[in-house]
């Protein structure tokens, strides 16, 4: 089983952007960490960070036709890009959508998420620790509908 981490604009400044909201960790701990849970539930992990809205269409797509599972921190993007909303739904990846805050309890933009209707949960609002609720998740998902 193998299984893509996509996360979009300004996550490679996470540790210190905006610590108050999004803590000290950065992405690279944050993939360490994702790196350790996968070998603990033997699935392979593909860690990926875009700026740019095209390149992260490009990377649902690329784990669509590698038939990864997709776990994504869209960040921005969750609630504008209706092209990576019609990448996930065309490529058919099974999606977890993920955010380090919680989105609901911040400003009313960031309430509207336009991938969580084609992704099949969402984990928000544990910090770094949304990365490995959402893989656990993820793997859990796709576990049973293979079994
Ligand atoms: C975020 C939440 C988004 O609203 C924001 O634009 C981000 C990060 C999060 O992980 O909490 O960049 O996705």
């Amino acid at each position: 089983l193998a299984i893509h981490v996509l996360n979009g604009p300004n996550l490679n400044l996470l540790g210190r952007r905006e610590p108050g909201i999004y803590g000290s960790v950065t992405l690279a701990e944050i993939e360490r960490d994702c790196v350790v849970r996968a070998g603990e539930l033997g699935v392979s992990l593909t860690f990926r960070q875009t700026n740019h809205e095209g390149e992260l269409v490009g990377f649902v797509q690329e784990a669509g036709e590698a038939g990864a599972g997709v776990l994504i921190n869209a960040a921005a993007y969750t609630h504008s890009s209706i092209a990576l909303r019609d990448a996930i739904a065309g490529s058919k990846v099974t999606a977890v959508e993920i955010h380090l805050s919680n989105v609901h309890a911040r400003e009313e933009f960031r309430h509207v998420s336009l991938i969580a209707p084609v992704c099949a949960g969402v984990v928000c609002g544990f910090g770094a620790y949304s990365y490995r609720a959402g893989l656990d998740a993820l793997v859990h998902l796709l576990r049973g509908r293979q079994s």
